[in-house]
């Protein structure tokens, strides 16, 4: 297990990026590492605050590392939108090796002293952090434009400048959940925003969080299930590829996960009504979940066989 420095490093030169996956339960972490050992990728887990208050903490670090070990494949356990400092060291204690305080919502200055105190924390630890400037909106935003929820680059070195914070989440149109853009709109990002502050933060790495791309054919098969997600639209993946080889060196995806775990699972039922052994459908789900990483790892994020433990 490794912190994100030279992960990130390696895929700001080699211009790939890496993919960031939630966890909260076996199968997603087992399939998340069948797919990074298969490909040869480094990989980064991410539990949230809610995965945690789920699963517990002690439970997702042993997953994770066990996980870790028995492939052989680099990645980084990570805190994904830590709210307070006493998360951030607990799980800094807990061996994570990266953490992200999430400090978006504060007054500029609370959020500098606030990532400041968690960077004086983890890094004497060797653990990394990423904090986040700007505020990721929803659809009904994208609408409306609401330019100030975007990252101010100017803002951002400064940011960095004070924090010393190891990678920053920036907000540039990308959005959680599944309703990122609104049907009438075409899926965009604001690269040219992206770009000015990679070009006033050299050497940065950049996280871009919700960036699920929810594609139409499991909305559309889901839907036989009974599953109405009809206003639901992730990143087109030709957009996500072109800022995989910018200076975006993180990419967080949990939504993807999501669909594909429980559209498998109502598939596997619908198919076999009479089967209530939960090995089986987990099993599909966790298939599921390595075929999902497997494609972005070599169609997105281009990080296959850059695995630095060969
Ligand atoms: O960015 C947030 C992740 O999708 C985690 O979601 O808070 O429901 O665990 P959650
Ligand atoms: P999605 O909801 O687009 O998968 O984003 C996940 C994320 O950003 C986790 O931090
Ligand atoms: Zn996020």
């Amino acid at each position: 297990m490794v912190n994100t420095k030279l992960m990130f490093e390696r895929a700001y030169l080699g211009k790939y990026a890496i993919g960031a996956f939630n966890v909260s339960n076996m199968e997603i972490v087992q399939g998340i590492a069948q797919a990074a050992l298969k490909t040869n990728s480094p990989i980064i887990f991410q539990v949230s605050p809610g995965a945690i208050k789920y699963a517990g903490l002690k439970f997702l670090v042993v997953l994770v590392k066990t996980a870790i070990k028995e492939s052989g494949i680099e990645a980084a356990l990570h805190l994904d939108h830590g709210d307070s400092l006493k998360l951030c060291k607990e799980c800094v204690d807990a061996g994570f090796t990266s953490v992200m305080i999430d400090g978006s919502s504060l007054s500029f200055e609370d959020n500098v002293e606030l990532t400041k105190c968690v960077v004086d924390y983890a890094s004497f630890k060797g653990v990394s952090v990423e904090g986040e400037l700007g505020r990721l909106c929803g659809a009904e935003e994208h609408i409306g434009g609401h330019d100030s929820s975007y990252t101010d680059p100017v803002q951002a070195k400064e940011f960095i400048k004070r924090t010393k914070v190891n990678s920053l989440a920036v907000a540039i149109g990308t959005s959680h959940g599944i309703n990122k853009f609104g049907l009438e709109t075409e899926p965009s990002l604001r690269f040219d925003i992206l770009e000015e502050i990679s070009r006033l933060c050299t050497g940065l790495p950049i996280v871009l969080h919700g960036s699920s791309s929810i594609m139409e054919k499991e909305v559309s098969e889901i839907s036989k299930y009974g599953v109405n997600l009809k206003k639901a639209r992730g990143i087109p993946e030709h957009i996500l590829r072109k800022a995989a080889s910018s200076a975006v060196c993180k990419i967080n995806i949990d939504s993807d996960l999501r669909l594909a775990m429980t559209l498998s699972i109502k598939k596997f039922m619908h198919e076999n009504p009479n089967n209530f052994d939960p090995r089986f459908y987990f099993k599909a789900a966790r298939e599921s979940v390595t075929d999902l990483v497997k494609q972005k790892i070599v169609n997105i994020f281009k990080s296959e066989n850059r695995n630095n433990y060969n």
